[in-house]
C-alpha cells in the first residue's frame, strides 16, 4: 500500500475502488459536512486527502497533519486550500482542470439565458395555472442574440464562453488580469476592454475570475452604479466576487436588471431578499454538475493523488514550487 489517505465527502465509488487497490481508503461515508475538529482528527495519520467543498484546509488543518504529503482538490478553484501554507510545509497540492470547462460553461449559458427569458418565472407560472391566455406582453424577457457580451476573466471557462457567444452573433469584450494569447483572442472574435468600459457597455456580464484579495467584492456598489439598467449578471466563479449586499441594493433600485448566481459570498447562506426576487435566478453551486464531468473530476484527483504517493510528479500540480524543492 502506498500510504492512507481520507476523503472528506461521498465521493463516487468507482474511483474509491479503484484507490482502495493501492492505498488505504477512510471515507466520510455519512456525507456531514464535517467540523474543522472533526477533520484535523481525521486527517491524523494520512499521507493525502481528497477535499470536497465546503471543507477548508487552512493553515491549522494542514500542521496538525504530520504525515500529509498530499492535497488532491476535486475541483479546479483552491481558494479553499491555505496553498501558501501548503507550500511552506511542503504538501502538494492538486486540482482538476479542464475537465469542467464546457460544463460550467453550459451552467453559466443556462443561467443567462434562464435570467434573460424569464424561464423560472414562466415554469412558476405554469405550475401556479395562471396560464389562462397568450398575451403580447406576458413575461417579456430581453435577447440574448446580438447583445454585448462582458467577461471579467477570459480563462479556460471565460473562453467557453466567448466561444457559445459566437453563435448568438454576440459582440464579446473582456478584462483579463494575465496575458491572454492574441490567437486566442481573434479566434474569439473577443475584444479587450478595461473594467470600467465593461461594466458601462455590457448587456450581459459573466464572472469567471478566481477568488483572489483583488477579485473580492470586484463587483461592488461603485460597479453597479455604471452597469446599463438592463444588465444582468451572471456569477458562476465564486460568490466573493460579487458583494452580495450591493447587489440585492443595486437589483431593488433598479440599477441592474437581474442576476443568475451559482454560488454566493457566504455559501450555503444567500442573502435572504434574493430568495424573494423574481429577477433573480439561483442554483446551488452546479456549475461542474454533470454526472460525466463530476466522475470526470474525481478520478483526475486520484491520479493526482496517486501519482505523488508514488513519487511522481502529478499531472496538475498547483504550487510546483513544493516540486522543484524536492
Ligand atoms: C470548482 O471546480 O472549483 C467548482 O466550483 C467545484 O468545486
Amino acid at each position: 500500500m502506498l500510504g492512507k489517505i481520507f476523503i472528506t465527502r461521498h465521493l463516487f465509488q468507482e474511483t474509491v475502488k479503484r484507490l482502495r487497490a493501492e492505498v488505504e481508503v477512510e471515507e466520510n461515508t455519512e456525507d456531514r459536512i464535517l467540523s474543522k475538529p472533526e477533520l484535523i482528527q481525521r486527517l491524523m495519520g494520512m499521507d493525502g486527502v481528497i477535499p470536497l467543498l465546503p471543507n477548508v484546509v487552512d493553515r491549522e488543518v494542514l500542521q496538525s497533519a504530520s504525515n500529509l504529503r498530499v492535497v488532491a482538490n476535486f475541483g479546479v478553484g483552491v481558494d479553499h486550500i491555505d496553498v501558501r501554507a501548503a507550500t511552506e510545509l511542503g504538501i502538494v497540492v492538486t486540482n482538476t482542470p479542464g475537465v469542467l470547462t464546457e460544463t460550467t460553461a453550459d451552467l453559466a449559458w443556462s443561467l443567462l439565458m434562464a435570467a434573460a427569458r424569464r424561464i423560472v418565472e414562466a415554469d412558476n407560472f405554469m405550475r401556479s395555472r395562471q396560464f389562462t391566455a397568450w398575451g403580447p406582453k406576458m413575461l417579456l424577457g430581453h435577447d440574448v442574440f446580438g447583445k454585448t457580451l462582458g467577461i471579467i476573466g477570459l480563462g479556460r471557462i471565460g473562453q467557453a464562453i466567448a466561444r457559445r457567444a459566437r453563435g448568438f452573433n454576440m459582440r464579446v469584450i473582456f478584462t483579463d488580469a494575465g496575458r491572454v494569447k492574441d490567437d486566442v483572442v481573434r479566434e474569439l472574435g473577443a475584444t479587450r476592454v478595461r473594467l470600467e468600459e465593461l461594466l458601462r457597455t455590457s448587456d450581459y456580464i459573466s464572472l469567471h475570475a478566481p477568488l483572489t484579495p483583488q477579485t473580492t467584492h470586484l463587483l461592488n456598489d461603485q460597479a453597479f452604479e455604471m452597469m446599463k439598467p438592463s444588465c444582468i449578471v451572471i456569477n458562476t466563479s465564486r460568490g466573493p466576487v460579487i458583494d452580495e449586499k450591493a447587489l440585492v441594493r443595486a437589483l431593488k433600485n433598479g440599477r441592474i436588471s437581474g442576476a443568475a448566481l451559482d454560488v454566493f459570498e457566504h455559501e450555503p447562506k444567500v442573502e435572504p431578499e434574493l430568495l424573494e426576487m423574481n429577477n433573480v435566478v439561483l442554483a446551488p453551486h452546479i456549475g461542474s454538475g454533470s454526472y460525466e464531468t463530476r466522475l470526470k473530476m474525481s478520478e483526475m484527483a486520484a491520479d493526482n493523488l496517486l501519482s505523488v504517493l508514488k513519487g511522481q510528479r502529478p499531472p496538475n500540480i498547483v504550487n510546483p514550487d513544493v516540486w522543484g524543492n524536492r
